[in-house]
Order: structure tokens, then C-alpha cells, then sequence
């Protein structure tokens, strides 16, 4: 008997609109396990809390796992991974970002790891999109004094048009936030440390070096797969007090102490993070800092596509097959 754990969760999610592609994972799922001949079992736990860590208890029989962001650190996987005497086999992250997931350790002890690229690359930039012309235009801001039943307090909006666009991170999202943001006229430059010169000469794009793309970019836009903070102090004290920062990607590619104390003192004119906001010590009441929690790509074709693409990477693994989208180490 072999177990496929599902811990990922929006896996079982009631969708919104439920298109027809809703529960096909699940109905992957099931027909596998009638092919099984009661070899393979499904175990669905998509309410365990990610930020819980891991035990080796939680993986007895386990032969592929679909993950949420727990944690899989080498002492962990040297414990569940199949060369170091456990049952793991699969790690199919349900998503892009693959850092909570030891991928040097994965590999020694023999456990494969996917993960669902392009998944919600769309859902992403579309997110991005309404927070660049959230912050700019204030809206938390104005939401707060008008709901409130208060008149309009503090600046106005900023224009869009015709600025000039920053992106970081021209992969997947960043290009599609290009796509999505082409009807605003925008001069746009880019940063990324493999550039994309064909597209950049196909659709009129300038790299420039992060420096410069924060000294000239009115709405600087990150979509870096970095895990490291790229935008320091130092770059932020670049910005103009006009420039819109915006982080659709991940927490750590901003020094949030720095961009908190910049829009404060005026230095920049906002923020948007679509993260938790979780130092206390920094209450974001009355500024122009806008956190989501990490809802880029919640989105009913955005989980549904994480859904297939990270149970046809398990049906693959079980049926003896190579899966698509492995993670090599670097
Ligand atoms: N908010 C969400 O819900 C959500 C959803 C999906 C993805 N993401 C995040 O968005 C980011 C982009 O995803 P993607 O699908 O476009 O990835 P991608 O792999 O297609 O593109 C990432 C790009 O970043 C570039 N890059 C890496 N390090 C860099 C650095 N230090 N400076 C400049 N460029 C750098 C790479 O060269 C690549 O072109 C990832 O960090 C991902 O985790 C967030």
C-alpha cells in the first residue's frame, strides 16, 4: 500500500465559479486509486496549517506528497526521503516557488521534486496590476476617510499614463504584467539578471541596471524568483517621492523596515505586498501600504491549474513515468 498525502490547501476548495474544469484533480485522483487495485491510497489533510512543521510520523507510507509551504529541510527529508530509508518519492509542489523545499537534500535521498510553472501567471499579473493602481491612486486611504464619512484627506491620485514602468523580473509574471499594462502608453525598463533580449527588442523594453531602474521608474514592479532582498535601503533611498513600489513576488525581495520608514517620511509614495504584514512593531494604519496575504494566484483557474498540474506530476511518479517540471539543484 502506497500513500499520496495532499496537503495543499485549496486543493478540495469550492470554487467561485465553478468552472467545469472544477474537481478534475480530484476525479485524476480517484480513478487512480480505482486503477490501483488498492495498492494506493489518497489522504487529503488540506487543513493542516503549512506554517506547522513537519513530522516524520506524518509520512509512514507516504510515496508522494503534494505540497502546500511546509517546510522540507534535509533532516526531514534524510528521514522520509526513499535513499534515506523512508517512502518519499515525490515532492510535487502545488505552486511556482519551490524555496521551502531543500532541493540539494531532495536529491540525495533520492525524492523528486515538480513544481507548476505558469500555473498563475495571469492570476498574478492581475493582481499586480490593481495594486500598482491601488497604491498609486490611495485607495486604502480614500477608502478609510469615506467610509468613514469623512471628505477626500492628504494628495491626489497619480497619473498612469504615459509614465514609465519598472520591471523586475522578466519571466512569466513580469511579462504578462507588461501585456496587461500595455493600454497606459507606458515607457517600459527592465531589469533581470538573465535578460530576455529577444523579447525586450521585440516589444521595445530597455534593460538598465536595478540602479538606474530605481532612480527613473515611476512604478517599479517585482517579479524577481529571487530569495534574497533586492531592494534595499540603498535602492530605496534611489526612488523618487512619486515612485509606486509594488511586490507581488515574495516578502524578502524588499527590506520592509526601510520601504515602511521611506513611505512614512514621504520618501516614496507608496507600497503594495502581497504578503502578511507581520511585524507589529510597524502598524500600517494611515499609510499608503497596501499588504494582501500572498492571494496573487487564488484565483479559481489559478488553483485549478495548480490542482492538475501537481496531480499529473503524482499519477506520472506512481505510474513509473518521468514527471515534467523537475526541480534540479543549482
Ligand atoms: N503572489 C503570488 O501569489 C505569487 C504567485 C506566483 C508566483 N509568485 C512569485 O512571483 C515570482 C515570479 O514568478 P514567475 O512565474 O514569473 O517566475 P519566472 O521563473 O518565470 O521568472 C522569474 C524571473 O526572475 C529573474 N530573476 C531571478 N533573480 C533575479 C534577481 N536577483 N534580479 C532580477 N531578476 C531576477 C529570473 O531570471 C527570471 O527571469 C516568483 O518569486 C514567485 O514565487 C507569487
Amino acid at each position: 500500500m502506497k500513500k499520496v498525502l495532499v496537503l495543499a490547501t485549496s486543493y478540495l476548495d469550492n470554487l467561485a465559479t465553478h468552472p467545469p474544469e472544477q474537481g478534475r484533480a480530484k476525479t485524476m485522483m480517484d480513478e487512480l486509486v480505482a486503477n490501483s487495485h488498492g495498492e494506493i491510497e489518497i489522504v487529503y489533510r488540506c487543513e493542516r496549517n503549512p506554517d506547522e512543521p513537519l513530522k516524520t510520523y506524518e509520512f509512514e507510507k507516504v510515496a508522494a506528497v503534494i505540497a502546500d509551504l511546509e517546510v522540507y529541510d534535509r533532516k526531514l527529508l534524510s528521514q522520509i526521503g526513499i535513499k534515506g530509508g523512508g517512502s518519499l518519492g515525490l515532492i510535487a509542489r502545488y505552486g511556482i516557488g519551490y524555496n521551502s523545499v531543500d532541493i540539494r537534500a531532495a536529491a540525495d535521498y533520492g525524492v523528486i521534486v515538480t513544481n507548476c510553472p505558469g500555473c498563475n501567471t495571469v492570476p498574478t499579473a492581475e493582481w499586480t496590476h490593481s495594486t500598482i493602481l491601488d497604491v498609486a491612486g490611495r485607495r486604502i486611504l480614500h477608502y478609510m476617510t469615506a467610509s468613514a464619512g469623512k471628505p477626500k484627506k492628504g494628495p491626489s491620485r497619480l497619473d498612469v499614463s504615459g509614465k514609465v514602468l519598472g520591471i523586475v523580473g522578466t519571466g512569466n509574471i513580469g511579462k504578462m504584467v507588461f501585456k496587461l499594462m500595455q493600454g497606459y502608453g507606458m515607457k517600459v525598463i527592465a531589469n533581470d539578471i538573465f535578460p530576455d533580449k529577444k523579447w525586450a527588442g521585440d516589444k521595445g523594453v530597455e534593460y538598465v541596471n536595478l540602479d538606474e531602474l530605481c532612480r527613473t521608474a515611476d512604478f517599479i514592479t517585482l517579479h524577481a524568483a529571487a530569495d534574497r532582498t533586492i531592494i534595499t535601503a540603498e535602492k530605496i533611498a534611489k526612488m523618487k517621492p512619486t515612485t509606486v513600489l509594488v511586490n507581488c513576488a515574495r516578502g524578502i525581495l524588499v527590506d520592509h523596515k526601510a520601504v515602511y520608514h521611506a513611505v512614512k517620511a514621504g520618501k516614496i509614495w507608496g507600497y503594495g505586498v502581497d504578503e502578511i504584514w507581520s511585524d507589529r512593531e510597524l502598524p500600517l494604519e494611515g499609510l499608503n501600504i497596501i499588504a494582501s496575504p500572498h492571494v496573487g494566484s487564488d484565483t479559481d483557474m489559478g488553483k485549478i491549474r495548480m490542482q492538475i498540474i501537481s496531480t499529473r506530476a503524482v499519477i506520472d511518479f506512481l505510474q513509473g513515468k518521468t514527471p515534467k517540471h523537475i526541480i534540479k539543484p543549482g
